[in-house]
């Protein structure tokens, strides 16, 4: 009998609306916060060795106020860690040569293992200057050319923060990875680029989308695992995700109503097999992973 005339099939083929499929919820927070009480009890165990409490300077140059928070989150999260947080806060007026100086300095410093300059920098420096006169052995976003080119080597030692954050995420659905297709939306130095980077390490088929990008919904349909990097509230639409996929969402925004939210569409979820709810995905991850960095390169410094 053909398929359209067998009911059993036919349910198949049209599953009623109320078998839709309801994400299970990737609670970034609740893991932060245990990797963080990880994280704290092995630099209680390094001090109680006698060896140095980690140091991460945290450096803002002028009044960005999404940075301000980030920021603020950052040093708060440091010192609950138990390491050391240095803050150095710049004017908006402040000149090229006085941020390099005073990474000069860290770099030269050592009570401090981790360093890091939030982006985005005022115009009149440029961020990859800055990026690359940080010591590699203290870049703990993981941006300098010399720890991106590990990652491309696949030997990565710092890792960029968030698609660290977001392979520690996809680690906790306990599916393999291997062989998925994985499409990113965005292609920033931050997001985008490491995170093919790492997905590829993971062995995934990886596609990454940008603004050139033709049939985005098309190619983001054969997502088996979407990360979405684009900065824009509710760009993904819902009935462009695969059922069964998993959604990582890293976009941080404001929607018309003024809510915090991702650039997913919520509905996603009712298709999703897993998905990152926002504020409390992604974000909170990116600071327990920093963290991490900023442990890692202070036990790489014990032995250099
Ligand atoms: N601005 C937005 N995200 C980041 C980040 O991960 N690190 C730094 N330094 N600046 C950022």
């Amino acid at each position: 009998m053909a398929d359209d005339r067998n009911p059993v099939r036919l349910a198949a083929l049209h599953p009623k609306p109320d078998t839709a499929m309801s994400a299970r919820i990737l609670d970034g927070k609740t893991l932060a916060e245990r990797l963080k009480a990880d994280l704290g009890a092995r630099v209680a165990a390094r001090v109680a060795l006698g060896l140095p409490r980690p140091g991460l300077a945290v450096v803002l140059v002028g009044e960005n106020a999404a940075s301000q928070i980030y920021v603020r989150n950052k040093r708060k999260f440091t010192e609950a860690a138990n390491m050391r947080s240095f803050s150095h806060d710049l004017s908006a007026d402040t000149s090229e040569a006085e941020l390099l100086a005073l990474i000069d300095k860290l770099n030269a410093d050592p009570l401090v293992h981790g360093i890091l300059v939030q982006l985005p920098l005022p115009k009149q420096i440029d961020p990859e200057r800055v990026t690359e006169r940080i010591d590699p052995a203290k870049d703990v976003d993981g941006f300098h050319p010399y720890n991106i080119g590990r990652l491309v080597l696949k030997r990565p030692i710092l890792r960029p923060c968030t698609p660290y954050g977001c392979m520690r995420l996809l680690a906790e659905t306990g599916e393999d990875l291997v062989g998925k297709h994985a499409v990113i939306i965005g292609q920033s130095n931050i997001v985008g680029r490491p995170m093919a980077l790492e997905l590829l390490m993971a062995r995934c088929t990886v596609t990454v989308c940008h603004s050139a990008t033709r049939d985005l919904a098309g190619i983001v349909r054969q997502a088996d695992v979407l990360v979405a990097a684009v900065g824009k509230a509710y760009f993904v639409a819902a009935d462009w995700i695969k059922p069964g996929a998993i959604v990582i969402d890293v976009g941080m925004n404001r929607d018309a109503e003024g809510r915090l939210c991702g650039d997913v569409d919520r509905r996603a979820a009712e298709r999703a097999a897993w998905i990152t709810p926002v504020p409390g995905g992604v974000g909170p991850m990116t600071i327990a992973m920093l963290l991490a960095n900023t442990l890692t390169a202070a036990e790489l410094q014990d032995s250099a």
